[in-house]
């Protein structure tokens, strides 16, 4: 009884066949009313436009500063990019932690820390006074309106600096530099991780039309048909448009999937009623949805034989890195033991530990399914977009729960590959990140500004 009780409480988070492929048709619905003028408001899918209008081709050159704000680790980058041949790019980059205070603090006290960091940089590499043209990977929703400008639209993910929704964040970056009276930047892009990401990748592959990012959030861009961009003037090539699919979901797209799970964690979240689709998938969210199917099984007198810990009430405690650990093929049971002992979870039994496992694997099967389920979206639309029988294309990813969890590449392959027969497409992972794309599209800017081709 106790074994069907589980069961009946781990079926409400899975998804059928029919299940997914309505998933898709409502994102491929979404993505259009984004895209659209008269529907754009209401659409959860924002579908911004980036003004990257081309994939490198590999003539890009100079020096370049990045920065790269908004995923697990914040860094500043020097980026050489040397012309000629393909794929000749040197890196120099450093890490810095973003307190939490900081990342929930005032807008200026956000600003001013990036800037420090940067002057720790420019003296770490001996460029002190320095003046090179930077692009700036800002990984949240961003209204542009030119390649060098993004109005910050809401936070998401950890961050909620205050006075930062509704600016500029080019200008609260060169305010901060002002503040400082050190160093003078030279801005000239702002660009999302999955742009980035896209752009890095695209170096090496220019097949590469896709940007997808399965990190702390998730989210996609791809290049766009011109004329499918009304809030965009013109009608000729292509941009690549940033869909900011974690918002998918917002207006109730996924409610005929969502538990009460996933309920639990958008309440608790920084943003509740916000980022459905990514508190579904991302590595943020995921442990958090496990954490809470365990409440309610030991509630239930199904686990930890009913004795609720403190340690599993904290928030967190399941970061992406144990979800990927759990589910390693041939762990031993013992090994799943000692990472719940290594949780706070002590009193675990063998049967537990099976368990905590098997959620584990529901829950991240169920992320790589909807992902998959939102890509067929993309490139199905890329193909319609084409007039193409059979589309072939390269996504560029990027982001820790993609990198090292053991299962949830290949089972978001084979969602994508049954839910879009007619696309054939290839994954490349990114190992440079997403600075060395910023890099690559400040690089064309520069180009383009100075007149030369
Ligand atoms: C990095 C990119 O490698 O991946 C970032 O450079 C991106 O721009 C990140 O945000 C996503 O992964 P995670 O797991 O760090 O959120
Ligand atoms: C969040 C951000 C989005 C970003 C994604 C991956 O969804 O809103 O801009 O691309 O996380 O980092």
């Amino acid at each position: 009884a106790q074994h069907a009780e589980r069961q009946r409480i781990l079926d409400t988070l899975r998804l059928s066949r029919a299940q997914l492929l309505e998933v898709k048709n409502r994102m491929s619905e979404e993505m259009v009313r984004g895209l659209t003028k008269q529907t754009h408001e209401q659409a959860s899918v924002k579908m911004l436009p980036t003004y990257v209008r081309s994939t490198p081709d590999g003539t890009e050159h100079g020096d370049y500063l990045a920065l790269d704000l908004g995923g697990s680790s914040f860094r500043v980058l020097l980026v050489k990019v040397r012309s000629g041949k393909r794929c000749n790019v040197d890196m120099h980059h450093k890490i810095y932690s973003i307190p939490q205070e900081t990342m929930q603090g005032t807008g200026e006290e956000l600003f001013n820390h990036i800037v420090d960091c940067i002057a720790d940089f420019l003296e770490y590499m001996g460029m002190k006074g320095a003046s090179l043209p930077l692009g700036f990977t800002f990984s949240f929703p961003c209204d542009q309106s030119r390649l060098d400008q993004g109005i910050l639209l809401k936070w998401t993910k950890g961050f909620k600096a205050s006075g930062c929704e509704g600016q500029d964040v080019v200008t609260l970056l060169k305010d901060a530099v002002r503040r400082r009276q050190e160093f003078d930047l030279n801005f000239v892009a702002v660009v999302n991780d999955t742009v980035g990401t896209m752009m890095t990748c695209g170096y090496e592959d220019p097949k590469c039309e896709v940007g997808l990012i399965v990190g702390t959030g998730t989210n996609v861009c791809y290049m766009e048909e011109m004329q499918n961009i009304e809030l965009v003037e013109g009608e000729d090539g292509r941009m690549c448009v940033n869909i900011e699919w974690g918002a998918f979901g917002d207006s109730g797209e996924l409610d005929d999937y969502c538990t009460q799970f996933d309920h639990t964690v958008d309440e608790c979240s920084n943003n509740p009623g916000k980022q459905r689709y990514e508190k579904m998938i991302s590595g943020m969210y995921l442990g958090e949805i496990v954490r809470n199917v365990l409440i309610d099984f030991t509630a239930k007198g199904l686990l930890f034989r009913g004795k609720l810990s403190p340690r599993l009430k904290t928030r967190g405690i399941f970061e992406t890195k144990f979800l990927s650990q759990i589910e390693k093929d041939r762990l031993a049971m013992r090994q799943v033991r000692s990472i719940l002992q290594h949780l706070g979870l002590t009193k675990s039994t063998c049967e537990d530990s099976v368990l905590v496992k098997e959620v584990c694997s529901v829950v991240a099967r169920r992320a790589a399914q909807l992902c998959g389920a939102g890509l067929a979206a993309v490139v199905e639309k890329m193909r319609q977009n084409r007039n193409l029988n059979q589309l072939s294309v390269t996504v560029g990813v990027d982001g820790t729960l993609y990198k090292t969890h053991p299962h949830f590449a290949s089972i978001m392959q084979e969602t994508l590959q049954d839910l879009a027969p007619q696309c054939q497409v290839t994954f490349h992972k990114s190992e440079d990140g997403s600075g060395k794309g910023a890099a690559l599209i400040t690089a064309v800017a520069c180009r383009v500004k100075s007149g030369g081709q």
